[in-house]
């Protein structure tokens, strides 16, 4: 564990890696895609292209750093040995893939001693990669771009410190017990903002906060693999990312907003106990 890697150096192999994988999933777009197997539940649908995905993901870091971890959301989990373990969603999005709406994305985001320290997410389908490597901003590039976008945007979040004019996105899970917990707490978040959006892919949702076009995030019951990238371009774009009660992020809430959104929404959150796990 001495030589451990720069953020920037992780963040490069990221994003090589999630554009191979963007590509691939572009490709099996052209053809027949349907639901391979389901998971928690019956809306919970893995595709096959999620599994070949995941499956390029992790050749591709392997070969580039064999001694690194992998936990992958179609089940890689590996710990390694290096003090670098890579966190993937192969395909956050899944359904909106299927129904080949574009909000799709490959996340890849990379720990150093349990610590994230680089994200991408790639979303083809809309034409852009998002990236951040810690301490040193979040970016938005645009797509097709081989190599590096020469005017990437640097992202700076929402200025809005008003909870009731914020625009405000949330996921749900797939359980039916949990999306009825997470319906009643929309229910008393939807009259005290602006308004909720749900767009399907948490990753894309955390990086459309840090780039302001939506003014903040939540969800209770995402996993690791749904945040770990996002959640670092949240935070370099100057978001704040967390969970309930000062507690960090996790299954049981992640929030992400301006500085000033998070108290207020953070509260209108936290009066309701966790709800079952997918
Ligand atoms: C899902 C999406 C969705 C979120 C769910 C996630 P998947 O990931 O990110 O927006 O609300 O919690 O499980 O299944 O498409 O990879």
């Amino acid at each position: 564990m001495s030589d451990l890697p720069e953020p920037g150096e992780l963040l490069a192999l990221a994003t090589t890696v999630a554009r191979e994988a963007g590509d691939l999933l572009l490709r099996g777009r052209l053809g027949h895609v349907e639901a391979a197997a389901t998971k928690s539940s019956p809306t919970d649908v893995v595709t096959a292209l999620d599994r070949a995905s995941e499956e390029l993901v992790g050749r591709r870091l392997r070969t580039a750093r064999p001694d690194d971890g992998i936990l992958g959301e179609e089940g890689s989990d590996d710990a390694g040995t290096s003090g670098v373990r890579w966190v993937v969603d192969p395909l956050d999005g899944t359904v909106n893939y299927l129904y080949r709406l574009p909000n799709w994305a490959v996340s890849i985001a990379a720990e150093v001693n349990g610590q994230v320290v680089a994200g991408v997410v790639h979303a083809p389908a809309l034409g852009v990669t998002y990236t951040a490597a810690l301490g040193e901003g979040a970016f938005r590039s645009a797509f097709p771009a081989s190599g590096a976008d020469p005017h990437p945007t640097r992202l700076t979040g929402s200025t809005e410190t008003d909870l009731s004019r914020s625009l405000v996105a949330t996921g749900f899970g797939y359980g039916a017990e949990r999306r009825a917990a997470q319906g009643a707490v929309l229910a008393r978040v939807l009259p005290r903002v602006r308004d909720i959006r749900r767009f399907g892919a948490a990753a894309l949702d955390l990086c459309a906060a840090a780039e302001g076009s939506l003014d903040a995030y939540y969800e209770r019951g995402p996993h690791l693999w749904d945040w770990a990238a996002g959640g670092i371009v949240a935070t370099e774009a100057g978001l704040r990312l967390g969970g309930l009660h000062g507690r960090a992020e996790s299954v049981d809430l992640v929030v992400a907003a301006p500085p000033a959104l998070f108290g207020p929404l953070h509260d209108l959150l936290a009066a309701d106990p966790p709800a079952d796990r997918d």
